[in-house]
């Protein structure tokens, strides 16, 4: 907790520790640079398969942009959450005029009972720092019978460019001092069956899950784009490092991101950017 230093990205508001400020402070342009994240989520809600009326949670709701396309397939009650405030602020304004709650609220301290038909989670489970505090939330915030829906980038190779940046990172003269007190906050198992077992153990019955490598093909300002996105609230974020993480480093980091996206780009001015993507899809039991 840092809320001097976070207090500055959210004028008037209740200060916000300094990971909700830093995803606070990403809102604004989150919504244009998540085009991987809008993708996965699309596909996401296909396989859910909505019916028309379902109620819905969309957690980790982030500037709504995936809970606004929710709401264009099914008109039951819908309500994304999301702990950092400038997130909320964003998905209120995004979703001005259209019936639609959003709530600031941590993951980890879900007070919804079994309320939803379905529970969609896309790209903000690797966020959560106690996940299976998180499954039980879900799994009461359902109705029985209810679907949960997640996508997460997953195990250690969730993201190719965020592994090499660290990787640069932990040599290069400038960043490595600070660089050696990075600690990565994003949550991670190592398999499918890792991923099934937190599920299964806090009471779904998980019906599939799967792994996909997912690779495109970006411009290197697409690419960068695509880092803060993914994986700026970990790299950009002080929290994440002892003393020394001051503007100056992170000025020093973006350039150590930037050439590691100069070298990985080929000939043709593009940059192959990997994702590891784990689908999960499981029921509350008829029985809880
Ligand atoms: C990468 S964004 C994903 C946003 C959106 N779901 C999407 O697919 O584009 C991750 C979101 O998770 C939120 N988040 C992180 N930790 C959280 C927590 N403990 N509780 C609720 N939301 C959290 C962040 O504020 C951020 O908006």
């Amino acid at each position: 907790m840092n809320s001097g230093r976070s207090s500055h990205f959210l004028t008037g508001s209740p200060p916000e520790d300094v990971t909700r400020a830093v995803f606070s402070r990403m809102a604004p342009d989150y919504e244009r640079n998540a085009i991987l994240e809008r993708a996965s989520g699309e596909r996401l809600l296909d396989m859910l398969a909505l019916g028309p009326m379902d109620f819905v949670l969309d957690l980790g709701c982030g500037p709504g942009h995936l809970t606004r396309s929710i709401r264009a397939r099914t008109g039951g009650k819908l309500v994304g959450v999301d702990a950092s405030a400038g997130m909320v602020a964003q998905a209120r304004w995004n979703a001005r005029g259209q019936d639609i709650t959003f709530l600031i609220k941590d993951a980890e301290h879900l007070d919804f009972e079994h309320g939803f038909h379905v529970l969609f989670c896309n790209s903000a489970f690797h966020w959560f720092s106690s996940p299976e505090r998180v499954v039980g939330g879900c799994l009461r915030a359902l109705r029985r019978g209810g679907w949960l829906g997640l996508q997460v980038p997953a195990t250690r190779q969730w993201f190719t460019l965020a592994r090499d940046v660290a990787a640069a990172a932990a040599i290069h003269p400038r960043t490595r001092e600070v660089f050696s007190r990075f600690r990565n906050p994003i949550f991670a198992l190592g398999s499918v069956e890792e991923y099934v077992s937190l599920f299964s153990g806090g009471g779904f019955d998980v019906h599939d899950a799967w792994l996909e490598l997912e690779t495109t093909r970006h411009t290197p300002k697409e690419a960068f784009a695509l880092f803060q996105a993914m994986a700026g609230a970990a790299f950009f974020n002080p929290n994440c490092y002892g003393d020394g993480a001051d503007g100056a480093f992170f000025a020093d980091l973006a350039q150590v991101a930037g050439d590691v996206i100069a070298t990985q780009t080929a000939d043709d001015g593009l940059i192959d950017v990997t994702v590891q993507r784990l689908y999960l899809f499981a029921v509350k039991p008829l029985t809880v």
